[in-house]
């Protein structure tokens, strides 16, 4: 980064931007909360949940992966892209089987935080009820696949934290689910209980064993404040 700065416009406010940020980074640095959900800030942007999505110069693009430059003008918290944001998580909504009463990351979990932001009620699409598979072969952490939305922040972390590979995806479209570095299951690989991978899902997929009910549900995160919260009390 050269330390540089660039001036952009987002929703009407100029910011100053350090060159080489992306538009995700800058506006947080700004104390503008642009939603995300595939992107974590220690780990490289993989651009696959689209929930990022703004306008610059009135074209569609993900924040997480495009880099600023002067003069952008930007659209973020709109009508039109906060129900495109919400179409998304309906959309991971009914190809999952996300059960939030039932479920331990309760309270913590992004995707349902996210689903609270955008007033989601009742999904716009059918649900799938797909049957997927969950793994609790590891003795320390397991897979619930019901509950997995492909954001790819385990296969990531896997890799730049932890120097391993310990997953991946496998199949396309409908069919692509998580899989790990074994022929058969998890308790196979070399995943370790103190693996930085399991403490970046943003949902209750990848979840180490015996600590998820220790803090009760409404203490929790998002029981407190709404996800963005943070980087909305940044702003000056
Ligand atoms: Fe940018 Fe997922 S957060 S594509």
């Amino acid at each position: 980064m050269s330390g540089q700065t660039v001036k952009i416009t987002i929703d009407g406010s100029v910011v100053e931007a350090r060159e080489g940020l992306t538009i995700l980074q800058a506006a947080g640095e700004a104390g503008i909360y642009i939603p995300h959900l595939c992107y974590h800030k220690d780990l490289l942007p993989g651009g696959h949940c689209r929930v990022c999505t703004v306008k610059v110069n009135g074209k569609p693009i993900n924040a997480c992966t495009m880099v600023v430059g002067g003069g952008m003008v930007i659209e973020n918290d709109t009508a039109e892209l906060n129900d495109l944001r919400k179409s998304i998580i309906e959309m991971l909504f009914v190809e999952g089987n996300h059960i939030c009463p039932g479920c331990e990351k309760s309270g913590n979990c992004e995707l349902q935080a996210l689903a609270y932001r955008f007033g989601m009620m009742s999904p716009r699409y059918p649900y799938l009820f797909p049957a997927k598979q969950v793994d609790g072969s590891h003795p320390n952490v397991y897979i619930d696949r019901n509950r997995c939305i492909l954001c790819g922040r385990c296969v990531r972390s896997s890799q730049e934290k932890d120097h391993k590979r310990v997953f991946g995806f496998e199949d396309r479209g409908i069919q692509m689910r998580l899989a790990v570095d074994s022929e058969r299951q998890l308790a196979e690989t070399d995943l370790a209980a103190a693996d930085k991978a399991a403490s970046y899902c943003p949902t209750g997929s990848l979840v180490v064993k015996r600590v998820g009910w220790k803090m009760p549900v409404g203490t929790r995160k998002y029981d407190k404040e709404p996800i963005g919260s943070d980087i909305a009390g940044r702003r000056k």
